[in-house]
């Protein structure tokens, strides 16, 4: 198998918004799509509630706008969420033109309704709205002809210009580790998109699938973008709390046709946290129940649909109900036990409207980046909206310069193993992998003080020395490279969270328990030279450079 890749476009993840970038790009360019493992191993393929869009003549953009507004609690960028809603239908069109059937009611969509959003919004296929979607972009992708579709690769780091000491900067393509060949392959590119999803795997509670440990956040912060908002996590209000059931998810719809969230002894709370009650917007509610279960020193709270008929509950929930039913529960006559778990990573890689980093050549798209849209608080369904509308974005900044190459290729160096050995401790990873979640839930999670911050991020440079040593002495395995990454996104999630000396949406601490005048949004700068970060081992950035001149003058 070759172990050097050309292609014009490297996706960088196979979720809604590395799939609806390939398709935007596929008539106009060869594209590569990655993803970790099997094609729908992301979030995109869990996602429940919908995406919302204003498409009900009763509704309008403006509210839409207001909503996202509010649940940003002062840091979304109005025109950025003026740009995403307004761009909302055609992105959906295009999604349905695709084959992706969105329930109905009638001659309209069915709308479902969820915390934050003042109208029913919400389309959805049932309560698996992300596993449809998942399955329409990958069939259009997949069959194809400009688009490969690579599974179990692994991106481990970008590859650009500065990297190799060549003057100006660009992305050249990235260093991916083969499940298959256990190599590291070379895949050369002009231009990158980073769609690698969130980093929620930092807590040890998450509704995220495995992999979602930040590696786009933490390669582009490695390769020299800035990196912003990272302190607002986004937890989740109800997930099951069932051993049988780690990490599945009980819908905000559910809330949204009437589930009342529950004490053990039935008495309902919300009304005493917002006027809104379950459908206040997500940090609320998660803060409420957090409040409840360690005033109570209980394990969980209730979600109760059951007055709701078993008809109804079938028609609407019907994954929700049999995820419940495998372990026991019955939803229709009996309330569900229900936790916070981290959910969405609010913050990520800086771009702007055209989805285009600070290095040139390099995009994110997708809860990857950081476009502003979210602020403090990503409002419900938000999310895979910002997928298609980005990734169309993302297409629309790259198609016109396809052919008018920005610069003479380099010819990056083949990945270097000659001077590292087989990884020969697990037992280090995995003390590693449990120990940083475990602490960024303990210290890091949805009750923030200074001493608590200043534990983790005390924690996270010893594990940072530690995974460090490790990886420059190893042969890189998936493990190592997750760990490595989630060491670095743990870093920038605590030392934003250092910055940011007031609460406000997602970021509650105790030490700064209101909100501050004229709030901004806190970046991460990354290391004056990007050389610092470049772990590309074992070759040194002066071999880098060596082997650069060699290349060119080859
Ligand atoms: P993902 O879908 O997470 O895909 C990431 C991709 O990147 C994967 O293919 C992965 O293999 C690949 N990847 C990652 N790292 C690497 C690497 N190093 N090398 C190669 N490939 C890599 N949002 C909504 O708007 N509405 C909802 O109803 C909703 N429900 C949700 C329910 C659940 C349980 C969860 C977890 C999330 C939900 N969200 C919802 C959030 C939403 O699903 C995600 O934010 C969105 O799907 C992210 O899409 P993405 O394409 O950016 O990333
Ligand atoms: C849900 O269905 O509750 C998830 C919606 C979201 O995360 O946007």
């Amino acid at each position: 198998m070759p172990n050097r890749h050309r292609t014009d476009v490297l996706v960088i993840g196979s979720g809604a918004a590395g799939l609806a970038t390939a398709l935007h790009l596929a008539s106009a360019a060869r594209v590569t799509v990655l993803s970790k493992d099997a094609i729908h191993d992301g979030s995109t393929n869990r996602a429940q509630g919908g995406v919302a869009a204003v498409t009900d003549a009763d509704d309008s953009f403006q509210s839409h706008i207001a909503d996202t507004l509010a649940a940003g609690d002062g840091l979304c960028v109005e025109d950025v969420v003026r740009f995403t809603v307004s761009r909302a239908p055609e992105c959906i069109d295009h999604v349905v033109a695709l084959g992706l059937g969105f329930d109905r009611e009638g001659d309209a969509p069915h709308l479902n309704r969820e915390g934050g959003h003042s109208h029913r919004r919400v389309l959805h296929v049932a309560d698996a709205t992300g596993a449809a979607m998942a399955d329409t972009l990958s069939r259009e992708a997949s069959t194809h002809p400009n688009i490969t579709i690579e599974s179990g690769r692994v991106a481990v780091d970008l590859i650009t210009a500065t990297k190799l000491g060549a003057g100006s900067n660009r992305v050249l393509g990235a260093y991916v580790y083969n499940r298959e060949t256990d190599c590291v392959e070379v895949f050369e590119a002009a231009f990158v998109v980073l769609a690698t999803g969130g980093a929620s795997k930092a807590y040890v509670y998450t509704s995220n699938p495995d992999g979602a440990t930040g590696d786009g956040i933490a390669m582009a912060w490695r390769a020299g973008c800035r990196v912003a908002n990272m302190e607002f996590n986004q937890f989740h209000p109800t997930c099951l709390y069932h051993a049988d059931a780690p990490s599945f998810l009980v819908s905000e719809a559910v809330r949204g046709e009437g589930g009342k969230l529950l004490l053990p002894d039935g008495s309902p709370f919300m009304d005493r946290f917002d006027e809104r009650g379950e459908l206040a917007s997500r940090d609320i509610v998660a803060r409420a129940i957090d409040h409840e279960i360690k005033r109570l020193g209980i394990d969980h709270v209730y979600l109760d649909i059951s007055h709701r008929s078993g008809d109804f509950i079938e028609a609407h929930f019907p994954n929700i109900l049999a995820r419940c039913l495998a372990v026991g529960i019955d939803m229709r006559s009996e309330p569900i036990p229900v936790v916070p778990a981290a959910h969405y990573t609010c913050g990520g890689v800086i771009v702007d409207l055209a989805s285009r980093t600070d290095i040139p050549g390099l995009y994110a798209v997708g809860e990857t980046a950081y476009t502003g849209l979210h602020g403090a608080n990503r409002l419900a369904s938000n999310s895979l909206l910002e997928c298609l509308v980005f990734a169309r974005s993302a297409a629309d900044d790259i198609g016109p310069q396809l052919h008018h190459p920005a610069s003479a290729r380099l010819s990056p160096p083949d990945w270097d193993e000659s001077r590292v050995a087989d990884s020969d401790e697990q037992v280090v990873l995995n003390h590693n992998w449990t120990e940083l979640r475990r602490f960024m839930w303990d210290y890091v999670g949805i009750v923030r003080t200074n001493k608590r911050l200043e534990r983790a991020q005390h924690r996270i440079d010893l594990l940072k020395q530690e995974i460090h040593d490790y990886y420059a002495r190893h042969r890189v395995t998936p493990d190592l490279i997750e760990l490595r990454n989630l060491v670095h996104v743990a870093e920038l999630i605590v030392r934003s969270a250092k910055t940011r000396r007031e609460s406000r949406g997602l970021h509650y601490t105790l030490d700064y328990p209101r909100p501050a005048p004229n709030p901004v949004p806190s970046v991460i700068y990354p290391a004056a030279d990007p050389l610092d970060v470049f772990q590309r081992r074992p070759a040194s950035p002066q071999k880098a450079r060596r082997n650069l001149a060699k290349s060119a003058a080859s």
